[in-house]
């Protein structure tokens, strides 16, 4: 069988318009009410409100073709499944229908004619497996057992045990730490070697060879602050489909850069390199770099909030996503500016899908000529630069004998300051030569240069940054850092009482009836670092007291009333923060800044004195180096 994307567009919303569903548009990329998340990432996220119980002007049942953008995996881009803008297929119930009608329509969908039509032998599918940890929220075997009736072999069905906490596989919540969560079942597609999977496969013991596609989430709880898990006043069901993957798999299991929504931009990306996307593993890869990169960036430019390439959030994704395009286009052998021609392939691809598109192209193709044309005036100089700078070590290593495996500081800093490369992208050519950035030193040479000089042509990268001393933006979201890590370590009582920085040290004053142990102090050190090292981005988002309350931010202080608040993440905006440097988001706290822009520019974290001011008072001093 093969499918467009047209296609698979239309069967979807036909299919659940005849189960009495509405067909809605697709909301904008760009969230319209929730200012604590960058890029909407699933289709439920604009219905939040409808899942809580507001009525929809459209009815109970819904469905409809969502954009999306998930940017966590942006330097993964470039293999054969990650993708930064996608399309997801979703239906909804609104209170109404639950598990036994949309597991058999899924089911439906997924085997009929009327849908896809695919051999019922190549699926399998996974029910939550309970999570140990919460007794109250039980493996789902009616799920499993409605499977079962409309067919599904048992040995195609696994149980896993759920990361409830942790968002993990078969349990769904929202972005955010509280909100509308459930348990899901997912479907997949079999893509081993094998024309069909062997007796017993199925995605709990086979994970490699089976593909999900398609998720419904039955929304029917919500995670408290606590993390206590009270029922919603609704039972709501949510579904979401990958299109680029049904897309893919029902054209043969192609390369996802082979369906039609990719395929002509690679071909584009081909025509204007004048070189062939199989030619080598390195030209494939950059090819799908530039489709994938320039592709998120049209779409999110293309919606009517008009967000152009800049360095402060959303516009900061969608500079580091054309300049990391422009790079690779380089790498590719192209010397004149190409993204607008690219551009203009995603705008004819999507312009009668998403009429915002069309709309906005104008917009998009000026906005993307200004930036490559900015970006290509030092982009060539500073790769020269840089391959001067790797060729230096090598005739070094000659003579001495000695590898160099480190950029310093001050040559990140000169390739940022005078060639406008991010620090994200002199990593990256770093771990392409094998080397590795001295961070800290970058962040070192950058404080030295604004000693120097106030010229300020850093404030390029580093917005409100050059405004204020360095060094004191350092200690702060080193505070930051510290306080999460405080209250992960010590408990939650431990809540900051006062903080005093100089150019020096820091001072951090907080609640604790004892003197921290060795260990203690050893283990706050080390999670800082950790977290440090970890290079977390920093941004911030503006939100009500409710909102921020309801975030799980940290230093919000009742008496303290106002209409909106500044609330900073060291992380991923869209997670809950839990001061553990494994996870996506390690801090959250009400602040009006400023901060660095990610933790990497902080530099070694090292407690100097640990002290009492008082009863149930300590007081931290700490330095930065
Ligand atoms: N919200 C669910 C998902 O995105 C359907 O997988």
């Amino acid at each position: 069988m093969s499918i467009s994307s047209r296609e698979l567009r239309q069967k979807y919303l036909d299919f659940f318009k005849s189960k009495g569903h509405a067909v809605i548009p697709s909301a904008s990329l760009v969230p319209e009410h929730d200012p604590t998340v960058l890029f909407t990432t699933a289709g439920m996220h604009p219905l939040v409100p409808y899942l809580l119980g507001e009525p929809h002007p459209a009815g109970k049942r819904l469905t409809n073709v969502q954009k999306c953008i998930r940017t966590v995996d942006i330097d993964e881009v470039g293999d054969n499944s990650h993708l930064t803008f996608f399309e997801m297929l979703g239906n909804w119930s609104l209170g109404e229908y639950f598990k036994k009608e949309v597991i058999p329509w899924s089911w439906e969908f997924l085997t009929k004619p009327a849908g896809l039509g695919i051999d019922p032998r190549k699926l399998s599918v996974t029910v939550f497996g309970g999570d140990p940890r919460l007794p109250e929220l039980p493996k789902d075997e009616e799920a499993a057992e409605i499977w079962l009736s409309v067919g599904v072999p048992s040995e195609r069905i696994a149980y896993i045990p759920g990361g409830v906490l942790e968002r993990e596989d078969n349990w769904w919540g929202p972005a955010g730490q509280t909100g509308p969560c459930g348990p899901s079942t997912e479907m997949f597609y079999w893509q081993g070697e094998t024309e069909f999977p062997s007796a017993g496969s199925n995605p709990g013991n086979d994970k490699e060879n089976w593909l999900e596609i398609w998720n419904d989430v039955f929304m029917q709880y919500y995670r408290q602050p606590d993390n206590s898990f009270t029922p919603l006043k609704q039972k709501n069901v949510d579904t979401g489909m990958g299109l680029d993957r049904v897309i893919r798999i029902l054209n043969g299991n192609i390369d996802i850069f082979q369906i039609d929504t990719l395929w002509p931009l690679i071909q584009k990306i081909e025509e204007v390199a004048g070189r062939e996307y199989i030619e080598k593993p390195t030209v494939t890869r950059a090819m799908r770099i530039i489709a994938d990169h320039l592709r998120a960036a049209v779409m999110i430019m293309a919606e009517d909030a008009h967000v152009a390439p800049s360095n402060v959030e959303r516009g900061y994704v969608v500079r580091r996503l054309i300049r990391r395009a422009v790079r690779y286009g380089k790498q590719l052998g192209i010397t004149d500016n190409f993204t607008a021609q690219i551009a203009e392939k995603v705008i004819e691809i999507f312009a009668d899908v998403y009429p915002e598109v069309l709309r906005n192209k104008d917009f998009v193709l000026t906005e993307m000529a200004r930036e490559e044309n900015k970006f290509r005036n030092t982009i060539e100089q500073g790769l020269k630069e840089f391959g001067r700078l790797v060729k230096g070590f090598r005739l070094d290593f000659e003579q001495t004998g000695k590898p160099i495996t480190e950029i310093s500081g001050p040559d990140a800093f000169k390739l940022y300051d005078t060639y406008g490369f991010p620090l994200e992208m002199t990593q990256e050519l770093a771990r392409e030569n094998s080397l590795t950035v001295d961070v800290a030193g970058f962040a070192q040479a950058f404080k030295a240069h604004q000693a120097k000089s106030r010229a300020g042509s850093e404030q390029k990268f580093h917005g409100g940054l050059a405004d204020h001393s360095a060094m004191s933006t350092r200690y702060h979201t080193a505070t930051h850092l510290l306080h999460a890590t405080l209250l992960k370590i010590l408990g939650p009582h431990a809540l900051q009482r006062g903080s005093n920085i100089t150019q020096e040290r820091m001072r951090f004053d907080f609640a604790h009836p004892n003197r921290l142990t060795p260990e203690q102090i050893k283990q706050a050190e080390d999670l800082v670092n950790a977290a440090i090292v970890r290079d977390y981005p920093v941004s911030w988002q503006e939100m009500s007291f409710a909102e921020a309350k309801e975030k799980g931010a940290i230093g919000l202080f009742e008496d303290k009333y106002q209409e909106r608040l500044k609330v900073y993440t060291v992380g991923d905006p869209n997670q809950p923060a839990v001061a553990d440097p494994a996870r996506p988001t390690y801090s959250r706290e009400v602040c009006g800044g400023p901060h660095v822009e990610h933790t990497g520019l902080i530099g070694k974290f090292k407690i100097i004195k640990e002290e009492s001011i008082g009863a149930g008072l300590r007081r931290i001093k700490a330095i930065v180096e």
